[in-house]
């Protein structure tokens, strides 16, 4: 991987939702080291931009613009459109890193509860981030979305996937995998 030579984006405005975070603070550094001229950090509170800026250090912490609202709800985003289009012509690249990730062992397991909480707490706020922001991008922007390991995952297991194959006599499934060893009936 080349080195930033902070040249990159060279007086661009750039924007980290989720950059008071544990990855977002690597993005918004990385971002620094590669000229940008502000990065604008929303966030829902007003504690944690003060430890962003503590970590950066005082020179980089110039460049931070924080923006307190919520970017997970509708009247929230917008509040956050209104500021970004106020103080910066176009974004020259945007990151959602927003939410931490949640882990369990299956949806199905977890219940509908857990999966709703799932959803309005970590997809519609990557919804509304990308709704909001995509059309505050240059022409040649880019919009880049993070999510948990779980897109290097197989697919999804069924709850009753491990049942399944003790019912056919294999061994449990590896991830992404089928039955191993599954029994076959003769003739297969
Ligand atoms: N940590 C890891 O090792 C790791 C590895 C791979 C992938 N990831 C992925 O990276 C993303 C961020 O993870 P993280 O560990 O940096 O999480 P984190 O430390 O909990 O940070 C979450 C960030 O999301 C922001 N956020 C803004 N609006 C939000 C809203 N409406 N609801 C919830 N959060 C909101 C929070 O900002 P405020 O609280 O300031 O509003 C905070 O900066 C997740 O998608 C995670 O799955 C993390």
């Amino acid at each position: 991987m080349n080195p930033l030579d902070g040249s990159e984006l060279r007086n661009s405005d750039t924007l980290v939702v989720g950059g008071t975070g544990n990855v977002g603070f690597y993005l918004v550094d990385g971002f620094i080291r590669a000229g940008s001229a502000r990065v604008i950090v929303p966030t829902r509170s007003s504690e944690r931009p003060e430890r962003l800026l503590q970590r950066l250090g005082p020179e980089k912490a110039q460049r931070i613009k924080p923006i307190l609202d919520d970017v997970g709800s509708v009247d929230g985003a917008r509040r956050i459109r209104d500021e970004v289009a106020a103080v910066s012509g176009e974004l020259g690249a945007v990151v959602a890193s927003l939410a931490s990730w949640h882990q369990s062992s299956s949806m199905l397991r977890a219940g509908f509860a857990d999966f709703r909480t799932v959803i309005d707490t970590r997809l519609y706020p990557h919804f509304l981030a990308a709704e909001t922001f995509v059309p505050l991008l240059a022409p040649d922007g880019a919009y880049t979305a993070i999510n948990g390991p779980a897109a290097f995952a197989g697919l999804p297991q069924p709850a009753y996937w491990g049942d399944l194959c003790n019912r056919s006599g294999a061994e449990p499934p590896h991830p992404g995998g089928s039955c191993r060893n599954a029994r076959t009936s003769p003739g297969e």
